[in-house]
Parts: C-alpha cells; structure tokens; sequence
C-alpha cells in the first residue's frame, strides 16, 4: 500500500508483552505498548506520530476537561490461524468517527490518517493481538480538543489517538437489564447519535441506580413520553417477537449507529429472519413477555458482541427470559460474526481489511 502519511515512530525499550497474562483478560484494563498521535494545528493534521504509550500532559484549562469536546470509537482486531491481523468493518469506524466530529464540531480527519495510523500501529503491535479464543484486541481511536481556553468556542488545536488493547469478553454472563422511564440518554436533536464523551458521561448515574438494584444495564426509552425503547448501555438492542427481528431504527437521531447492529441485520436479512427496524413500545415489549412471545433479547456491540439478555425489568416487573436453545439466532449470528472476524469463512461482505 502506498503510503501518504509519514509516521515518526519511537520504539519502547520497556515493552510489557512479556509480563501481560493473555490467559485471563478482561476489557479495558492492560494497554498495548504503543500508541498513535496527530496533532490538528493551523487547520491541519500533521506531526503524526507512533509512541510509547504514556500518560498525557494536560493543561487544567484543557477544554476537553470543561466542555467535553471529545468523539471516540471502538473496533477490533483478530488473528487467524495463520497469524495475520484482521480488521474488522474499520472503514466504517472511519466514517463515523467523522460524523461524530461534525456533531461535535471537531475537525474531519481524513481516512488515510485513521487508515495507516492504525495498520502501521497495528504492524508495530501485532504481538498484542491475542490468539486466544474468543480474544481479540480492542482499538480505541478518539478525538478531544486541546484548546487551554475557558471561553465556549469550538476548540482550534485536537490531538487525534489510537491506543489498543487486549481483551476477552466485556460481558462474561448474559445481562439483566431495566427499562429506564425517568432518566433520558437522548433525545431529538441532541447528540445521542454522536460517539461523544459526554453521552456515556450522562448515563452513568441513571445506570448507577440499576446497578444498584441488581440490573447490569438499562434499556433507555425515548426522552419524550419514555415509551419506546431506543437502545441499552453500552450497545444497541433486538429482539425476537412471533420469528420478527425487531430493532429500533436510527432515523431519529438519538440512537448510536452501531456496526454490529448493521453487521447483524445484514447477516439476519441473509438467514432469511424477517427484520423490522421500528420503535417497540414497553407495552408491546411487557405483553410479549406475559404472552411468552418475546423469543430473544440481545444487545450488540464492538465491545459486547452479542450479549444475551437473561432478565428485563418492565412495568414495575420483572421476566426471566428462558434459556436459548442452540438454534436461536443470537446463538447463530455470533457463530457467524465471529468465524468472519477471525477469518474462518470466506468474507463476502467486504468487512475484512488485512493488515
Ligand atoms: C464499543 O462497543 O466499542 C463501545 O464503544 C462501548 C464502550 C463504551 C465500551
């Protein structure tokens, strides 16, 4: 591939390969050893960098810190049996990086930044990439403002960054989850569709109180009359109702435009499962569940995958989901995605970039 970017890169003499257990990873906790910088200055990106990965030195007046001006993502990166590296649906995290940025008001960055920052980290990395099963490296790519100002502008300098990280499950166990009437994580014309800082910011305390009474997640409602349902914590959610995948569409602006949710939809439109992309109402929602129509729930996510829910909290009740049998589509789909992801069976989407 030709390059157009011209990436100063610093090795580590410390690396902390060696001492990383890769037989029992978590989400989110060990980084890779290296990470990638640009700097947006006089209205360009430039000083492209690959470094040790290392704490950052801020300004307390860093504008990110006061005003949140900040957009990340999330993928991954997989080994196949022939340890080569692949990525999976990346040009779609580039796009969407940069529809987040626009909401935002951050600068566009142009895809061959995000595309050889990434392969060229990944190349000095590759050894991070787990080969374990069911492992995979998480890619976290963010924009944030670096203005030290305290007036509200848009800030005029950003550092854009890819770190990684090693992971196994983000959900070890199949999810409870609350149906959230009070608290709102979106609402029309506000930046729900965004990946900003400040959405995930906004959820956690609503998301606190259900933890507290047992849940692991909520399922957020329509900030108007809190009566569909729109999307769950960390991932958007289908469910299965009379053989209907039935999912919330991503029309209103409120709901994250995930990949896997596309990724999901495509591959169930191929299995021949009938899909409606509309709004399901906790009505329709509690009387599927006291009628034993509600067939599956499942969320999807880079992160999550596809996590299974096992208990859903609705109209000041609880329903326990009974266990799926190994022909459910939740079951089906993951197999599929992840012999994709790992280069089992041949891509004919076009997701797979090998690096
Ligand atoms: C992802 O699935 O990549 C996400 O961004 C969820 C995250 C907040 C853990």
């Amino acid at each position: 591939m030709n390059k157009t970017i011209d990436i100063q890169i610093t090795k580590t003499n410390d690396s902390k390969l060696a001492g990383t257990n890769f037989e029992n990873l978590s989400f989110g906790q060990i980084m890779s050893d290296h990470m990638f910088v640009a700097d947006y200055v006089d209205g360009e990106w430039k000083n492209f960098s690959i470094e040790p990965y290392a704490p950052l030195e801020l300004n307390p007046a860093n504008a990110t810190l006061h005003y949140g001006q900040s957009v990340f993502e999330g993928l991954k990166a997989y080994k196949n049996e022939n340890d080569e590296i692949l990525l999976f649906r990346a040009d779609a995290n580039q796009r969407r990086l940069n529809e987040s940025a626009k909401r935002m008001c951050i600068p566009e960055l142009p895809e061959e930044i995000f595309m050889e920052g990434l392969r060229e980290l990944l190349e000095v990395d590759r050894d991070w990439v787990p080969d374990q099963a069911g492992c995979s490296l998480y890619i976290r790519p963010f924009i944030f403002a670096t203005d030290d100002y305290l007036g509200i502008r848009p800030s005029k300098t950003y550092k854009f960054m890819i770190f990684t990280c090693p992971v196994g499950h983000y959900y070890a166990k199949p999810v409870s989850v609350k149906v959230e009437t009070k608290y709102t994580r979106a609402a029309e014309g506000g930046t729900g569709q965004a990946k900003a800082a400040g959405n995930y910011a906004g959820s956690l305390y609503p998301a606190l109180l259900a933890q507290e009474q047992g849940y692991d997640q909520l399922l957020w409602t329509d900030g108007k009359n809190h009566e569909n349902i729109e999307e769950s914590g960390t991932m958007n959610v289908m469910f299965i109702i009379n053989d209907i995948l039935i999912t919330a569409p991503t029309t209103k602006g409120t709901i994250l435009k995930g990949i896997t949710r596309d990724s999901v939809l495509t591959l169930a439109n191929e299995m021949g499962l009938k899909v409606e992309e509309r709004f399901l109402s906790t009505t329709e929602l509690k009387e599927a569940l006291e009628t034993n129509k509600l067939q599956e729930a499942f969320g999807t996510g880079t992160a999550a995958t596809i996590a299974h829910i096992d208990r859903i909290h609705v109209g000041g009740q609880d329903y326990i989901l009974p266990e799926k049998p190994a022909t459910a589509f939740s079951h089906k789909v993951l197999e599929t995605l992840d012999a994709l992801k790992y280069g089992r069976i041949a891509d004919t989407h076009g997701w797979i970039i090998k690096v």
